[in-house]
């Protein structure tokens, strides 16, 4: 075994291997800026046929089918679905009704971006990150700070440098422009009056609030995780298939 092979072999076994697939991806499938005259350059007659499985496996198409997330119990609903889409493509969701989730994470970049740190109401310290193949990973962001989808897909909201929005501006914009479509899938708003919350009112309006915008993050989870994973178009998987490797990607 060659010390490439012996190195993906232990990392295969990490818990991290899907992020690692999801960025393989990325590069490999939705760098670009890459040329033809690159994909002449790419030699495969190097690989022995262990190493040609080796990357096979390392496709999200080999992944199989999308497991569920046990803490979303709105990650197959439909209904979710459709509203976490209408979120997630709405720029209302701001400081300056500018940015939405689609400004870094734009579907013909594979829900990333072309920046080399991404921008929102300011620029953020880090580059945005595809959302493909995430129903398979377990750790979120780069530094896997965070171990839930719904919650990661929160975060951009209340970051000054993103969205600079508060829960109690996403909730009210629910209740205001989405207030069917939540109610549909997730029950009865909570009064009017907690919407107006100010920092004098109880508690209990902030759990309310709080309880809001929670579904917010489980409706965006439902939608992301649901993304297709297409067959990509690279030069890399162009040369694979040149290669006739077999039962890989779609020719
Ligand atoms: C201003 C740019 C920006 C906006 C707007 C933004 N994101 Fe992100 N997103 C990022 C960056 C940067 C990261 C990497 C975060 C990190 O490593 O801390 C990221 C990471 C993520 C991840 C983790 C992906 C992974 O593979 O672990 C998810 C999920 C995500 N964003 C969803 C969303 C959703 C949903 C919205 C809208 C509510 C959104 N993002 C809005 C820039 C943005």
């Amino acid at each position: 075994m060659s010390s490439w092979e012996r190195d993906f072999a232990i990392l295969s076994k990490a818990r991290t291997s899907h992020l690692l697939r999801g960025v393989l991806a990325f590069f490999l499938g939705l760098a670009p800026g890459l040329t033809a005259s690159a994909d002449e350059a790419v030699r495969l007659d190097r690989w022995s046929d262990r190493e040609r499985a080796l990357i096979q496996s390392l496709s999200l198409e080999s992944l199989g089918a999308r497991p569920l997330d046990p803490s979303n119990v709105y990650s197959d609903n439909p209904g979710a679905a459709a509203l976490g889409e209408r979120i997630f493509f709405d720029p209302r969701f701001s400081a300056n009704s500018e940015v939405s989730c689609s400004s870094c994470h734009q579907p013909d970049y594979g829900f990333t971006d072309a920046a080399e740190l991404s921008i929102g109401i300011g620029t953020t310290h880090r580059r945005s990150m595809p959302l493909i193949g995430m129903a398979y990973q377990v750790w979120f962001a780069w530094d896997g700070g965070n171990d839930s989808l719904w919650s990661q897909a929160l975060e951009p909201f209340e970051d000054p440098v993103e969205h600079g929005f508060s829960r109690a501006q996403v909730a009210r914009l629910i209740a205001t422009e989405y207030g069917q479509e939540y109610e549909h899938v997730f029950g009865a708003l909570p009064p009017s009056e907690v919407f107006s919350i100010q920092d004098e009112h109880s508690e209990d309006d902030h759990d309310q609030i709080t309880r809001v915008f929670v579904n917010v993050g489980k409706a965006l989870a439902a939608y992301i995780s649901d993304l297709p994973i297409e067959p990509t178009r690279s030069i890399f998987m162009r040369a694979l298939c040149r290669e006739r490797m077999p039962n890989t990607w779609t020719c």
